[in-house]
């Protein structure tokens, strides 16, 4: 009997002394937790404040307090919207209003500013911690400082903006060349040419009657001065269309349309409404050349049997669209960096605020679709 009593006492005594440890064991893992996630806290890269369910400040990491701007013992014990505050701390529209409305969590861009007044860009993530049965104990805001990313992102906005301004320039002053170089070889050649035909008209006339060796080789050279004269007009034309000048857009691309069918032999209709569209001359070039480089294109290309146009002005607005029955572009080529072809026409719609699209047709072929505002409300 002495000896179970014994024997009881010794594995009471192991058991217990098993269990102590345990519990020891597990109040150091704990501990341990706690050191952990305190450390995590205090180096985390982000600024981190953790507030109370009334906002009142009760934790704030190294990282937060230099975002912020003040020492922690003037933070802690603040309300959170005295500390680092933005345009939305404490008015109805407060992001953290979300959690204590039992959101999980609420992630949102904010400008927030330090103590000495400067604006600090920041991505704030605000997570809620609970009891077991769901009551709100507090709220952990995470404040990631964008402030690089901001700047390289107004850098890069800036970088783009200026190239897009020295890309309008170079086409100006490319417009501006072609119009002197068109005037020039009108005005040059064209006199040249006329002096030409004008004196062998008076040569022609004085030859031999019976020597027609004379007389054909004459004829010739009319025909070959006839010949260069049009030539001259086509390309003075192409350099800068006059009845863009003279007559409008509408008479300008009928024109276009007609050389382009010519060419080609592919028919190209044109629905315009109303029947004469008249823009400034600015605009009236910029369309222009988005209708030429739509028909080269359509000419290299497509492989198309029609071309359908259609011109249009509504409220305040220029309108084409241009419909080949082609073989359809595809979504690699209308993203390409190196479609520079179509890149320049949307950067010419983009000058004058105007949008330039290109796609695949459902039913095949390729559709291009500009607007451009003209600038007047109901301008025709
Ligand atoms: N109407 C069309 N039908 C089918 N494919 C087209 C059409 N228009 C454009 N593409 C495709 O889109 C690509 C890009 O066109 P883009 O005008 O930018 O360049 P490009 O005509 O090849 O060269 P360029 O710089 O001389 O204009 C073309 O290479 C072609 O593959
Ligand atoms: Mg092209």
């Amino acid at each position: 009997m002495r000896l179970i009593v014994l024997s009881m006492f010794v594995a009471f005594g192991i058991y217990s002394h098993r269990m102590v440890a345990a519990r020891k064991r597990a109040e150091e893992a704990t501990t341990m937790a706690g050191v952990e996630l305190s450390q995590i806290f205090e180096t985390a890269a982000d600024g981190m404040r953790v507030v109370d369910k009334d906002f009142n400040v009760l934790r704030a990491n190294d990282t937060f307090s230099a975002l912020s701007g003040m020492p922690k013992e003037a933070i802690i014990g603040k309300k959170c919207y005295d500390v680092f505050s933005g345009h939305l701390c404490d008015t109805p529209g407060c992001p953290m209003n979300r959690v204590i409305n039992r959101e999980e969590r609420v992630e949102y861009d904010s400008e927030k500013f330090r103590a000495d007044g400067a604006a600090v860009p920041c991505i704030v993530t605000a997570t809620p911690f609970r009891r077991p049965d769901g009551e709100l104990i507090g709220i952990v805001e995470d404040f990631k400082d964008i402030s690089f990313r901001k700047e390289t992102e107004k850098a890069l906005m800036e970088s783009r903006e200026r190239l897009r301004e020295l890309a309008s320039h170079l086409q100006a002053v490319r417009e501006e060349e072609r119009s002197r170089i068109s005037r020039e070889i009108h005005d040059e050649l064209g006199q040249a040419l006329t002096a030409l035909k004008m004196d062998l008209h008076w040569l022609s006339r004085r030859l031999p009657r019976n020597d027609t060796a004379l007389q054909a080789k004459a004829g010739d050279m009319s025909g070959l001065i006839d010949g260069t004269v049009r030539s001259v007009r086509r390309i003075c034309s192409e350099l800068r269309p006059g009845l863009l000048d003279d007559f409008g857009l509408s008479a300008a691309i009928e024109w276009q349309a007609g050389e382009f069918s010519k060419r080609t032999g592919i028919p190209c209709d044109i629905s315009s409404d109303p029947e004469d569209i008249v823009l400034d001359q600015d605009r009236s070039i910029a369309i222009f050349r988005i209708f030429q480089e739509t028909l080269t294109n359509i000419a290299r290309h497509a492989d198309a049997g029609l071309v359908q146009v259609t011109l249009r002005m509504a409220s305040g607005r220029f309108e084409m669209r241009v419909r080949d029955d082609g073989k359809g572009i595809l979504q690699p080529q209308v993203a390409s960096t190196k479609s520079f072809g179509l890149l320049g026409m949307r950067e010419r719609a983009h000058d004058f605020g105007g949008t330039f699209v290109v796609r695949a047709g459902r039913k095949g072929g390729t559709t291009v679709e500009l607007t451009i505002p003209t600038g007047e409300e109901g301008a025709q």
